[in-house]
C-alpha cells in the first residue's frame, strides 16, 4: 500500500507541467522591460573592455551605434548613456558638463538621428566631469547642494536640446527634480521626461562602474547624499518628494539587495518604477558563472525576474542585450 495523506489542498497541482506553470506565472520578463546602459568615449572605432565587467566595453560613437542597432533588433527599447570624460577635461566645477559640443550632447544627437525610436535616458550628475569624483560640487570638503542643483539643471537642458527622451538625475541632491523640471519647461522642453534616481543608496556595488568611468571620489565617500543601506522608510520620503517635484518615473538603485525597497516604492506611487541592476550585481554573477559555481543564463533570468516580481516595471541592466538574446532563443 502506498501511503496517502488526507490532503485536499496540494499546491504542487499548479506546478505539474511547464504549460500550467506558464499559465499561472505571476511575473514576466520581456525585452521591452530592459534598458541597456552604454559607456561612451571620444575617438573613432574605439572599444575598450571594462576589466571588472566581463562583456562590457566603453566605446566611441561608431561601435555604440552598431550596438544600438542590435539592441533595437532584439526589442530593447531604451538605453542609458554614461560618458567617459578625458581626465584633462575634468575640473572642480565640472565645467565640461555644460559644454554644448561635449561628448554627451553629441552622442545623444547622433543616436537620436539614426534611431529615433530608441528611448534615450541621459545621466545627470557631475561625477564623470568632476576632478573630485563627486556627483555635486565640492567646497571645503562639503558637497554643496544648491550650487550643484543649478549646474545639474543647466546640464539637463543641454541633454534635452540634444534629444534625450528622459533626463535621469542620479546625483541625489535635494530639490534637483523641481529645478530640472522648471529649467526644462522654461527652455521649452515640456515633453522631455525626468527619470529620477529617487532612492539611490551609498552602495559598494557601484565599484565596477567607477572603474568603467574612472569616477571614484578622490576624497571621502558619497554618504552625505546617497542613502544609508539601513533605511527603507527614507526611500518612501525621497520617492514622494521626487513625485511631488514632477518626476515622471522613479528609480530604486541598486536592485537585488534592495528588493524590499522596490516593493515598498511600488506600493506608494502610481508612477512607473524602475530598478537599476548595478555594475557590482552584474560582475558578481559573471565571476561566479566563470568559476563554474552557477549557471549563467539561469541565474541572469532568475535575478531579472525577481526584480520584476518585486515591482519594477523597468530594469536598467548590463544584461539587457544578453537577456534579450536569450529571450529570442526560448
Ligand atoms: C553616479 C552614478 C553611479 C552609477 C550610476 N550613476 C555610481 C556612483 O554613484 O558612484 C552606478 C551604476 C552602476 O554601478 O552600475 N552618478
Amino acid at each position: 500500500m502506498e501511503p496517502r495523506l488526507d490532503l485536499p489542498i496540494r499546491p504542487r497541482r499548479n506546478r505539474r507541467n511547464a504549460s500550467i506553470r506558464d499559465i499561472i506565472a505571476e511575473a514576466s520578463l520581456g525585452a521591452q522591460h530592459l534598458v541597456m546602459p552604454l559607456f561612451v568615449m571620444e575617438g573613432s572605432q574605439k572599444r575598450q573592455a571594462v576589466k571588472s565587467m566581463p562583456g562590457i566595453f566603453r566605446t566611441s560613437l561608431d561601435p555604440a551605434l552598431r550596438q544600438v542597432e542590435q539592441l533595437q533588433k532584439l526589442g530593447v527599447r531604451g538605453i542609458a548613456l554614461f560618458p567617459y570624460i578625458e581626465p584633462r577635461l575634468r575640473d572642480s566645477r565640472a565645467s565640461e558638463a555644460l559644454n554644448r559640443q561635449g561628448l554627451s550632447p553629441r552622442v545623444i544627437k547622433a543616436i537620436k538621428r539614426r534611431f529615433p525610436d530608441m528611448v534615450i535616458f541621459s545621466d545627470v550628475a557631475l561625477d564623470p566631469f568632476s576632478s573630485d569624483g563627486h556627483d555635486g560640487i565640492v567646497r571645503q570638503g562639503q558637497i554643496v547642494n544648491d550650487e550643484s542643483v543649478a549646474v545639474l539643471a543647466q546640464m539637463a537642458v543641454l541633454q534635452a536640446e540634444a534629444g534625450a527622451d528622459y533626463v535621469a538625475p542620479s546625483d541625489m541632491m535635494d530639490g534637483r527634480v523641481a529645478a530640472i523640471r522648471q529649467a526644462l519647461d522654461e527652455a521649452g522642453f515640456t515633453s522631455t521626461g525626468i527619470m529620477s534616481y529617487a532612492a539611490k543608496y551609498a552602495s559598494s556595488f557601484y565599484g565596477p562602474f567607477r572603474d568603467a568611468l574612472d569616477s571614484s571620489p578622490k576624497a571621502g565617500d558619497k554618504k552625505t547624499y546617497q542613502m544609508d543601506p539601513r533605511n527603507q522608510r527614507e526611500a518612501l520620503r525621497e520617492a514622494a518628494l521626487d513625485e511631488a517635484e514632477g518626476a515622471d518615473m522613479l528609480m530604486v538603485k541598486p536592485a537585488l539587495a534592495y528588493l524590499d525597497v522596490i516593493a515598498a516604492v511600488r506600493q506608494h506611487t502610481t508612477l512607473p518604477v524602475a530598478a537599476y541592476n548595478v555594475s557590482g550585481e552584474y560582475s558578481m554573477l559573471k565571476a561566479a558563472a566563470k568559476a563554474g559555481f552557477l549557471d549563467h543564463d539561469q541565474a541572469m533570468a532568475e535575478s531579472l525576474l525577481a526584480i520584476r516580481r518585486a515591482g519594477a516595471g523597468i530594469i536598467f541592466t548590463y544584461f539587457a542585450q544578453e537577456m534579450a538574446e536569450l529571450l529570442k532563443k526560448i
